[in-house]
């Protein structure tokens, strides 16, 4: 027997809810609390009420999951996945249906688990994985953005408006990056070996809130991408490059999201736990 279908699945879930409800109603529970949807051979809870957060640093593959369905997990991490599903106008069925298939434990994944990773490695892999990507990345997206705009912006004035908001976006980059790396980071493995270190800002809480202001900051720019280019729909008169560029600003958009979401939700608090 074949796979089962998303359809079946999600039909299958949908009667498992309705039994669960029913199950509820008889020992008098209220629904709130039998949000919990059934989870096969798993033990984690995948609930609509958890936080985005929660279930992206959790459940293996959730971030997958979660940039599929265009659901924020990495500034809008705070949310319940309830609350995100209406926010981005998702079906909250889907995703705990995506969330509990991307869990099963027969599904193999080879990520590292980055919540139990020591702090000094996680620091290595995202400047190494993620700051080197962006620092190859802007260049190259720039002068691709630049060639696209030139050749196809009289017809499609929104390519200047990518134009803007991704130079905008790549200038906030280049200096969040130095920041993270020259200071805050440093710092950071210093508290994860044990070191005393003096710092210059204080409480590392300071620097913490700088830089997520400034990840909200690129969410933003991102967004506006976005939507300048319809979810980055290619119009009929699209060349060989616009296809390149709207396929490499989806990779840049991704890489970024995980990006920020190792920092946000995983380096973030542990970092202000140590100091504690
Ligand atoms: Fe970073
Ligand atoms: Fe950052």
């Amino acid at each position: 027997m074949g796979p089962k279908s998303e359809q079946v699945l999600l039909a299958e879930h949908q009667e498992a809810k309705k039994i669960l409800a029913e199950l509820g109603a008889l020992l008098g529970i209220v629904s709130s609390e039998i949000s919990e949807i059934p989870k096969g051979k798993t033990t984690m809870p995948i609930t609509a009420g958890k936080t985005v957060r929660e279930l992206a640093v959790e459940v293996p593959n959730a971030t997958r999951v979660f940039e599929k369905f265009g659901i924020d997990y990495c500034c809008g991490g705070h949310k319940s996945l309830e609350d995100a599903c209406a926010t981005s106008n998702t079906s909250l069925d889907r995703v705990l249906l995506a969330l509990e298939r991307g869990f099963d434990v027969t599904t193999p994944t080879t990520e590292t688990d980055w919540n139990t990773a020591p702090l000094g490695v996680l620091v290595d892999h995202i400047v190494e994985k993620h700051h080197a990507y962006v620092k190859s990345e802007l260049p190259r997206l720039q002068a691709l953005i630049a060639k696209v705009a030139g050749v196809h912006g009289k017809n499609h004035p929104e390519l200047r408006q990518v134009q803007s908001a991704f130079t905008e976006l790549s200038n906030e980059l280049a200096s969040h990056l130095m920041k993270e790396e020259q200071i805050l980071f440093p710092y950071v493995k210093h508290m994860a070996s044990g070191d005393k270190c003096p710092s210059c800002f204080g409480t590392v809480r300071n620097p913490i809130r700088m830089m997520m202001m400034e990840h909200d900051n690129a969410g933003v720019k991102l967004r506006e991408i976005r939507q300048a280019t319809t979810d980055y729909t290619l119009p009929k008169d699209a060349c060989f490059s616009y296809g390149t560029l709207f396929s490499a600003l989806t990779e840049f958009e991704a890489d970024l999201h995980q990006h920020i979401h190792l920092e946000n939700n995983i380096l973030f608090p542990k970092a202000i736990a140590l100091e504690q």
